[in-house]
């Protein structure tokens, strides 16, 4: 299968090392690369790939993801689906439009370990009644951050800061795990300095129509990359994920699961699941149903993100 990437920046070496990994299981070959020097629709039609991974900037995504779906050619996307709703919104019509044409959305948290473990706890009904959870991302992005990529702190190009940019990944794990929200309020703002265009640092109040309430706190005002932090309370145990996940039941017992230890080039705080995401994504291609993190699915997060931007900016 021929396989191309647009947008060789820094999260392209995760999804280059996981095509590297695939292309022996299951026969994957990288038939190009292209930059932002390059046309990618010239880049599409030369090399006419079947499936493409888009790691661009995110005011990218939605143009190109689109004109690969017009192209035939599966797409994986990296995260956000795009700079706003309205926009993402095209791209959600351009997958309706193309049933046979796979995308997904790298929201690779889902695939955490710990993650899948607490869901499939939650779904099981051992713990009883959800009633609230509270979650944080503590990260570090200096003035050096932005500097060396000058998209992140523009509006423009990235949407926003942090919710968008870096907690997207939690505040998604957050709705999936305790279910679709009903209303979102909070304030997202600058506090830090490091960039004085998009935020640095939100707090969320979410209901979800389980119903239970959550609490939700990000910054990048952190002095560093500490792990994110999710805490599930429920009739008969508490979840409590930091690193690993901690599963601690009314009658005394705990359990652990262990998360797995990112190996390669990628960057700690990203997680092992890339790759178990990008494996999964090859594996759905040969099933009728859409990927299940498409962009509607991924959409959710942004839908609250989108909300708090309109009511703070
Ligand atoms: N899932 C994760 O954990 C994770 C982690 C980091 C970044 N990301 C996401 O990955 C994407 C890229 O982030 P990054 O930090 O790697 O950015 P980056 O700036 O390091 O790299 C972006 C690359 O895109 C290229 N590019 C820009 N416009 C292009 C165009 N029109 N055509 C072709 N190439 C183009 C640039 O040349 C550059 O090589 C963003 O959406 C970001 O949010 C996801």
């Amino acid at each position: 299968m021929r396989v191309a990437l647009i947008g060789p920046g820094t999260v392209s070496v995760v999804h280059l090392a996981a095509i590297e990994k695939l292309s022996a299981s299951i026969g994957l070959e990288l038939a190009g690369v292209c930059d932002s020097r390059r046309d990618h629709r010239e880049f599409l039609d030369d090399v006419r790939p079947e499936v493409v991974h888009i790691c661009t900037p995110h005011d990218q995504h939605v143009r190109i993801a689109t004109d690969a779906l017009e192209r035939g050619v599966h797409v994986l996307l990296e995260k956000p689906v795009a700079n706003t709703v309205a926009e993402a919104d095209r791209l959600v019509a351009a997958a309706k439009d193309h049933p046979d044409v796979k995308i997904g959305v790298c929201l690779q948290n889902r695939y955490n370990m710990t993650s899948r473990a607490a869901y499939d706890l939650l779904l099981s009904g051992e713990l009883g009644t959800v009633t609230g959870a509270s979650a944080s991302v503590l990260w570090h992005r200096d003035e050096a951050y932005y500097a060396a990529k000058p998209w992140r702190g523009l509006r423009s190009r990235a949407g926003g800061g942090v919710l968008i940019n870096q907690a997207i990944h939690t505040l998604d794990l957050l709705q999936w795990l305790l279910g679709d929200v009903t209303t979102v309020t909070g304030h997202a703002g600058c506090y830090g300095g490091a960039s004085n265009e998009v935020e640095d640092t939100a707090h969320l109040l979410l209901d979800h129509a389980r119903p239970a309430r959550s609490v939700f706190f990000a910054t990048t005002t952190n002095a560093v990359d500490s792990p994110v932090t999710i805490e599930i309370v429920a009739e008969r145990g508490t979840l409590y994920l930091r690193g690993d996940l901690t599963v601690a039941y009314a009658d005394g017992r705990a359990e652990t699961v262990s998360e797995l230890l990112p190996g390669g080039e990628g960057r700690s705080y990203w997680g092992a699941s890339h790759e178990l995401l990008i494996a999964d994504f090859y594996r759905s291609l040969d099933d009728p149903e859409p990927f299940w993190i498409g962009p509607a699915e991924a959409l959710k997060a942004q839908h609250l993100i989108d909300e708090i931007y309109r009511h703070t900016s």
